[in-house]
């Protein structure tokens, strides 16, 4: 991975641990990449912000020209106060309340809409918006079954087979569709997936249908390796198909559309690193078991997916395999980072790199059993730094009680 273990040790001892530690050049070439490799002049990159809220991140995205995508008001209060401007943000929340989509819509950014509902009740409201569809593209794929986003299983968007009350409603409430949408899945593991979905939404985006299409929204979901043996997917071959595909329906189109995609993960997962401490090692006759100084509400995939996150022994690199249980410190048998997993002997007060980490771990963190999130730290041009300090436990009791009424 991209950060050395002399960075990753260096970071330990300087701020503690548990640590998430953020490779900001990284993450920049991952976004970059994506421009080079999808070669369309209208390409817009939304960075799906859910996947890691973390302000320097967001800071130095900002600074890139980076767009967002985004699911809650409170994801778009970020996104404005650290200068992301309306044009530059795409609302794509589901189960909406008629007061979030008021708060949202007074800021001028855009709102995807993904039910039938939810759009005819906008429409009554604010007649004559600018608006974007979100439609279900009805191509199962995705790391694993709760991270498919598309098919019959799935709360997320409009049926294709909807789309002419699409326009219905469109028409009763002088909408104009500016954009149409559609995410499959996380980690998608076939590049027809792609393909398919995009082939889905493209069909329906005729101009008699929708006349004033500014772009189409193909989502995210570009699968990243988290196994050390997994291949890269080719995304320069990837990014010239998906362009040839869009070429040809723009022609069909009649113009030249804004093509934008807002993956989360393709950008942020590798550029992190959680690291942990050891503090616990035992023999349950045979089967060796670690403690960590961390726990599943702080990186949750491995217990919620099953996701596997590649593990390094940062302090006995050196040391002799075995075979170990990497466990967390919260009170539930499930509190594994890894099960079974060779690794350098481990020792008690070794620190281990749990890999991967950039995407959806802090982001999806919480304080379960009353011990606060990591701080996070951040290597830009080289140079490290804290970018995110981790509550005491007396800031953490004293914030619980302040919230008490
Ligand atoms: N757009 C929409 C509408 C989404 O729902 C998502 C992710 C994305 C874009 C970004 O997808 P990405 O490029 O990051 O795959 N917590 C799960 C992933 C959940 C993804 C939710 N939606 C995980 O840790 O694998």
């Amino acid at each position: 991975m991209a950060l050395s273990a002399d960075v990753l040790l260096k970071a330990a001892r300087e701020y503690g641990t548990p640590l998430f530690v953020y490779d900001a050049d990284l993450m920049l070439q991952r976004y970059r990449d994506l421009y080079d490799f999808i070669s369309w002049p209208k390409l817009r990159i939304f960075y799906a912000l859910k996947a890691n809220y973390n302000v320097a991140l967001l800071r130095t995205l900002q600074e890139a020209g980076a767009a967002l995508d985004t699911v809650s008001p409170g994801e778009v209060q970020l996104a404005q106060r650290l200068g992301y401007t309306a044009d530059r943000i795409l609302y794509t929340a589901n189960s909406m309340t008629d007061a979030e989509v008021r708060e949202v819509q007074r800021t001028g950014v855009l709102m995807n809409i993904g039910e039938l509902s939810r759009l005819e009740k906008f429409g009554r409201e604010f007649p004559g918006s600018r608006v974007c569809v979100r439609f279900n593209p009805d191509v199962v794929d995705g790391e694993t079954a709760k991270t498919a986003t598309a098919g019959p299983a799935t709360k997320f968007g409009i049926l294709m087979q909807d789309v002419e009350r699409v326009v219905a409603i469109a028409a009763r409430y002088d909408l104009t569709v500016v954009g149409l949408h559609e995410h499959t899945g996380s980690g998608l593991t076939m590049e027809a997936s792609v393909y398919q979905s995009m082939a889905n939404l493209m069909s329906l985006a005729t101009p008699e249908r929708f006349p004033h299409l500014e772009f189409l929204d193909f989502g995210g979901g570009f699968k990243v390796p988290y196994r050390p043996d997994e291949k890269r997917v080719d995304y320069r071959a990837m990014g010239a198909e998906i362009a040839r595909l869009f070429r040809e329906f723009c022609g069909r189109y009649g113009r030249e559309l804004e093509m934008r995609f807002e993956p989360g993960k393709c950008i942020v997962a590798e550029c992190g690193h959680l690291v942990v401490e050891v503090n616990t090692l035992k023999d349950n006759r045979g089967r060796l078991i670690v403690g960590c100084n961390s726990g599943f509400p702080q990186l949750i995939r491995p217990m919620l997916y099953n996701a596997y996150h590649h593990i390094v022994n940062l302090s006995h690199p050196q040391g002799a395999p075995r075979t170990y249980d990497i466990c967390g410190n919260i009170c539930e048998t499930g509190d594994r980072f890894a099960e079974q997993r060779v690794l350098p002997e481990i020792r008690e007060g070794d620190l281990l790199d749990i890999e991967n980490a950039g995407a959806y771990c802090y982001s999806m963190g919480g304080i379960y059993n009353l011990r606060p999130m990591p701080a996070e730290a951040l290597v830009r041009d080289g140079r490290l730094s804290l970018v995110r300090r981790a509550l005491s436990n007396a800031q953490m009791v004293e914030q619980l009680l302040s919230e008490c009424v």
